[in-house]
């Protein structure tokens, strides 16, 4: 504890005693040179001019106002000395304690983020521009890393949240096979093999968003006709299409259009929205995949529907992880809800963007990827 209390009151004399030692020095500077040119020049100008005034070298008038000169020279420096002494004490002891102050604000603040609590802030002192930067970059910092304490608190609810409902049905269904009161027939084990299907998907999707999101994903980019991954996505989807009773089709430019991209990712994006689509869409209904090119040379690859939609109210966020507009059906439907943060991490990886648009429920929903093209 007493280190503690002496920390911060050593360091301020530190500075105060180290402020006031640069201006002592300043100030010793000034006066010895004051004081050599008063007593080698300040005389001899003195003397010049009263023999010039008409007065005898040896007069005795001439040597009594010489030596008032010098006391006078003497008293105006010793009393300038003397006050300049206590203005720079006054000055380094205002100033040590307003730095002193600052500095005790960002430590306490860094002790504070350094123990958890990441809300700590230091608040503006007015010690100028240099100190405000160093503010404004540790409360960003701090922000941040209070951003991904949330972010990581949430993650391990979420995780815990999906794997309940799994694990409870498993357990439920074994204590009943085992009490005698079901059967392990084929419907039951279906039931078995439907939840840990599910299991692991969460658990594949889970270490797929943590990868791409890290940034430490290994992109193997070559050229890429846009239009040739939205027609391979589509045959992938064409039995799932056809059993939901939904036309999938493409529409992609003539021409082709190249980006620089890692096939297998795009790939996975494009099945995601595909799927997305195709689930979201009841029979009778259209999924279209199109390419087209923007006027900076950017590359569009959509996936329109005219299923469902997405109220503007869910809108924002159905590309966090596990977000489900209506979580109940969307759960049912078996998706993790990790599918569109997947997307978007592996999109932002590419150095492009995705975007979710829809007029609201039950006007269709398009998902737009651009992508520089190559
Ligand atoms: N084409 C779409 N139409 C309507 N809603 C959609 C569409 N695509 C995605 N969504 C909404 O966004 C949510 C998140 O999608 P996603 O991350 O792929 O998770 P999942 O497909 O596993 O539910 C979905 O649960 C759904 O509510
Ligand atoms: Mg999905």
């Amino acid at each position: 504890m007493s280190v503690a209390r002496r920390r911060p009151s050593a360091r301020g004399s530190g500075l105060a005693s180290r402020l006031l030692a640069a201006i002592v020095v300043v100030l010793l500077t000034a006066v010895a040179t004051a004081a050599l040119v008063a007593a080698a020049v300040g005389p001899g100008v003195f003397h010049d001019h009263m023999v010039a005034a008409g007065a005898a070298d040896t007069d005795a008038a001439v040597l009594h106002a010489e030596r008032a000169f010098r006391d006078a020279g003497a008293v105006v420096l010793a009393l300038a000395l003397g006050a300049a002494a206590v203005a720079s004490s006054v000055v380094s002891v205002v100033l040590t304690r307003r730095i002193a102050r600052s500095l005790r604000a960002v430590a306490a603040a860094a002790g504070g983020v350094g123990a958890g609590r990441y809300e700590a802030r230091v608040p503006r002192t007015g010690l100028g521009e240099e100190f405000d930067a160093l503010a404004a970059s540790f409360n960003t910092m701090a922000a941040r890393l209070q951003d991904a304490e949330r972010l990581r608190g949430r993650l391990l609810a979420d995780v815990a949240h999906e794997l309940r409902t799994p694990v409870a049905t498993l357990a439920g269904y074994l204590e009943a096979v085992e009490d005698g009161v079901r059967p392990l027939d084929p419907a039951t084990v279906a039931v078995l093999r439907d939840q840990a299907t599910r299991l692991t998907r969460l658990a594949q999707d889970l270490a797929a968003v943590t990868r791409a999101e890290a940034g430490d994903l290994v992109l193997d980019l070559e050229p890429v006709d846009a239009g040739e991954l939205c027609r391979t996505a589509c045959a992938a989807a064409q039995e799932r299409a056809e059993a939901a009773g939904v036309r999938l089709r493409t529409e992609v430019l003539a021409d082709g259009a190249l980006i620089r991209v890692d096939r297998t990712s795009l790939a996975q994006v494009l099945d995601n929205l595909v799927d997305n689509a195709l689930r979201h869409t009841p029979r009778g209904g259209v999924v279209v995949v199109a390419t087209t090119r923007d006027p900076d040379g950017n590359v569009r690859l959509s996936v329109a529907d005219t299923g469902e939609g997405i109220g503007p109210e869910h809108l924002p966020h159905v590309f966090e992880r596990f977000y489900r507009a209506d979580s109940a059906r969307d759960r049912a439907h078996g998706g993790s809800g990790i599918g569109l943060a997947i997307s978007r991490a592996l999109v932002e990886a590419h150095g492009g963007a995705i975007t979710a648009e829809s007029d609201g429920r039950g006007s269709g929903a398009t998902f737009v990827v651009v992508l520089p093209g190559a």
